[in-house]
């Protein structure tokens, strides 16, 4: 079968551009945005694309040409932000380990606000915005112990996690970030995790943090707005697709009469199904008990299947009949762990091309550099027409900041 992004063909990218490449539709990302405002859109969301899913600068300019805010959790991903044009006063800075030099870029940069996930983190932008003489915007991430049952890596709403502050202790945190005389509370925020097909964990969520709004305002903390952190999950393989509208709907419901703007982090759920991995078949391998497909791609390039045993359909891309057989899709790094498929029945040889699916999210934004393997190159595809978003590394790049030294 002949696949295309939009109207191009795969086939005519892998030759133009090389493989492994990532290759991104533009209309899908527009789609993706749009389904979060549209199904928002009685309550006029803010919605900041989380950067870490993926930070390509034409992405990022993409949707902040959309109108999108930004949540980032680094300088680098600032960098990014501003170097693409996008908004700093509709940026977010999430993280539990923002640096001093962090902190003051930021507040340079005049950010919308920072997530705050301690005491010693509420202390130190003080004290970065004391010296300075600004004042800094912040937002206490309350952990709101609601278990996302998503996997343990990317689970972050559990006491057990490091990320927030404890329910029970957020009122006498707000009652502290008050006291500091160069911070401006503005709002409240949880993130309970990533790729979360179940939606009550994200209304049981909401309906906690909403309760300590109250609470909070009882004490006369009155807070402008409201950021229930990370968007719904995306269907890799055979889960249930959560319904993006009745997640609006529950937490429209929810909103109902409250005067604070609606803040929304997604980033998998932008992203992630518009983009694919391009990989050509370097050899078919049968060993003694199994048969490996050996492709130019490897973990470097797509961890996810490594470090969380992900799931990502594998096509093969082209016209030849071919006989099925069953093998593992493995990459050509030096570690067992090094797939992006187990047991798939493919029909495919040695130059034939094969394309990982829905790898726009959390893919080439961990990709690294294992192997001395260069990251891939990254295509934006608009109808029939593909653009070099980023350039295949080369040896020398990747050595530059080395010296040989005896
Ligand atoms: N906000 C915060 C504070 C986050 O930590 C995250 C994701 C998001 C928003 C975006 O969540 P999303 O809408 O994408 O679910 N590398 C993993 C995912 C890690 C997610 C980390 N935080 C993966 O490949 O599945």
């Amino acid at each position: 079968m002949t696949l295309y992004c939009e109207q191009t063909p795969y086939s005519r990218l892998a030759g133009e551009f090389g493989t492994p490449l990532y290759v991104y539709s533009q209309a899908a990302l527009t789609g993706a945005f749009c389904a979060y405002t549209d199904a928002f859109a009685t309550l006029n969301p803010l919605v900041c694309y989380a950067v870490k899913a993926n930070g390509n600068l034409s992405i990022l300019k993409h949707f902040a040409v959309l109108g999108s805010g930004f949540d980032i959790v680094s300088g680098g991903e600032l960098a990014r932000v501003l170097a693409a044009g996008g908004d700093a006063g509709k940026t977010i800075f999430s993280g539990v380990g923002k640096s001093e030099a962090e902190i003051e870029f930021a507040l340079n940069a005049g950010v919308l606000c920072f997530n705050v996930e301690s005491l010693p983190e509420l202390d130190r932008i003080q004290a970065v915005a004391e010296r300075i003489g600004k004042t800094a915007p912040v937002s206490l991430r309350i952990n709101p112990d609601v278990d996302a049952k998503t996997h343990p890596y990317i689970s972050t709403g559990l006491k057990s996690n490091k990320f927030g502050i404890a329910y029970a202790d957020a009122p006498a945190a707000y009652r502290y970030a008050a006291g500091l005389g160069r911070l401006k509370i503005t709002g409240i925020d949880c993130h309970i995790g990533s790729q979360l097909t179940d939606l009550s964990p994200l209304v049981e969520a909401c309906e906690r943090i909403l309760l300590l709004v109250d609470r909070l305002a009882a004490e006369g903390i009155e807070l402008e707005h409201i950021d229930l952190g990370g968007g719904i999950g995306i269907v890799y393989r055979d889960e249930n697709a959560p319904d993006l509208n009745a997640y609006a709907q529950s937490v429209a419901r929810m909103m109902a009469g409250r005067r604070q703007k609606l803040v929304l982090e997604p980033g998998r759920s932008l992203v992630g199904r518009a983009g694919t991995l391009l990989t050509r078949v370097e050899f078919v391998k049968q060993g003694e008990e199994k048969n490996f497909v050996i492709v130019d791609a490897a973990m470097n390039d797509l961890m996810r299947p490594a470090l969380y045993h992900a799931y990502h359909r594998i096509e093969v891309v082209g016209q030849k009949k071919r006989q099925p057989f069953v093998a593992d899709v493995v990459g050509p790094i030096c570690e067992t762990g090094d797939f992006l498929g187990k047991e798939r029945e493919l029909a495919c040889e040695a130059g034939d091309l094969l394309l990982v699916a829905d790898a726009g999210a959390y893919c080439s934004s961990m990709a690294g550099n294992y192997n001395t393997r260069n990251r891939a190159a990254e295509v934006l595809v608009n109808g029939s027409e593909a653009r070099l978003i980023r350039r295949r590394e080369t040896w020398e790049q990747q050595m530059a900041n080395e010296t040989a030294c005896l």
